[in-house]
């Protein structure tokens, strides 16, 4: 890959050996990739930042680097709510190695909201043909589905070296000739709520890393593209879908000859029943019409069970007056974290959630049982 004579005096050492490990990084990236050169991009999304996920060994990675983010970098969820931890019950070790992960990454410049939904916090971050370097799947497929922005599926590592550099390796998602469907997905059923994080869930697990196109009899929110293309990245590893007559590059493309249907029945298999002792959503994190919709539902009454709603911080700081009127309920906000990077959620044996990607995680990374319903059929679990 070619490097300008700046890049070459970062590999070596000129900046000092944060940037030296950052750019070696991308070179590295890069080689294996096929990419020409590094590309300028407007922002970086960091994963990596739970200490469930990333231990001792990450918090020292992260405190060794010295130097500063140079575009506008903000970070994936945590593992506890910075606020209100003791509530959700985590341990006051987990806490404070946790708090020093944050401080890591705030000494390095990068914003410390903890969100894996920052385009509902930030408009700035990415929009339409911008190059960006982001590390949550659902994130990452958002930012190519549904804002048209472009980047790969980014780990922690080469998202925090981006965000170093500035830069990233121009391959993948980044090219036109990348981003064109291969699949055609006709979907006869209409979808309402859980019904599109439940077909992300089908589709992702057939489909792998393929970029599919959706023919929808229905017609999505931004909320619900959220929930489909975050469930794809989990089942499967879908950074990038397309909708005909919905999504920006859409139109762009010819119909590809490769073609699945999904029925009604398919759909209905996702859905099981059982008794659950938490009730979760906000998985990506809920958007302000997310959080608008569990208010009317729990509008008046008690829940009966455990109630997690995550959220991002910068939303509720937005609108305490709706976060007052969901927790009358019983119901808990969380913000910077969710149910499944957080250790708290361990302790519960069956979580009931209306989103396909907490529905694939789950069983694997909170050990326990899940259940995916719809928003409506969650409350009503809550009240029993
Ligand atoms: Fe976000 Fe956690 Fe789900 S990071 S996408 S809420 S697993």
């Amino acid at each position: 890959m070619y490097l300008t004579p700046e890049e070459e005096k970062l590999m070596n050492g000129y900046s000092g050996p944060t940037y030296q490990k950052a750019i070696e990084i991308l070179a590295a990236l890069g080689d294996i990739y096929g990419a020409d050169r590094l590309i300028p991009i407007k922002s970086a999304q960091i994963a990596g930042v739970s200490y469930k996920t990333i231990g001792d060994a990450g918090l020292e990675w992260i405190s060794d680097l010295k130097g500063k983010v140079v575009v506008p970098s903000i970070l994936n969820p945590a593992g506890m709510d910075l606020e209100c931890w003791k509530e959700m019950g985590i341990s006051r070790d987990f806490a404070q190695k946790q708090r020093e992960i944050i401080k890591a990454y705030e000494a390095l410049g990068v914003r410390t909201e903890c969100s894996c939904t920052p385009y509902n916090i930030y408009d700035d971050l990415a929009n339409f043909g911008d190059h960006v370097a982001w590390s949550e799947s659902s994130a990452i497929s958002y930012a190519n589905s549904v804002i048209g922005a472009r980047t790969n599926r980014e780990g922690g590592p080469s998202a925090l070296s981006a965000a170093l550099i500035g830069k990233t390796p121009n391959y993948g998602f980044h090219l036109d000739e990348n981003r064109h469907p291969v699949i055609l997905i006709e979907v006869e059923p209409k979808l309402y709520d859980s019904d599109y994080g439940a077909l992300g869930y089908i589709v992702g697990e057939m489909i792998g890393d393929k970029v599919p196109i959706f023919n929808l009899n229905s017609i999505p929110t931004k909320d619900d593209l959220k929930s489909l293309g975050a469930a794809m990245a989990a089942s499967g590893s879908v950074a990038l879908y397309h909708v005909r007559g919905i999504t920006p590059e859409a139109g762009k493309f010819e119909l590809p000859v490769e073609k699945i249907t999904i029925q009604e029945k398919q759909l209905k298999e996702v859905y099981k029943s059982g008794e659950p002792d938490l009730i979760a959503f906000g998985c990506p994190h809920s958007s302000i019409g997310e959080l608008e919709k569990l208010a009317r539902l729990l509008e008046g009454k008690k829940v009966k069970k455990e109630v997690w709603i995550c959220t991002s911080r910068a939303i509720k700081n937005r609108y305490p007056g709706l976060i007052r009127q969901i927790e009358k309920s019983g119901a808990k906000v969380f913000c910077d974290t969710c149910m499944v990077v957080s250790p708290a959620s361990e302790k519960f044996k069956c979580m009931m959630v209306n989103s396909g990607k907490a529905h694939k995680y789950v069983p694997n990374l909170c050990g326990g049982k899940s259940i995916l319903a719809s928003t409506e059929d969650c409350i009503r679990a809550a009240h029993r």
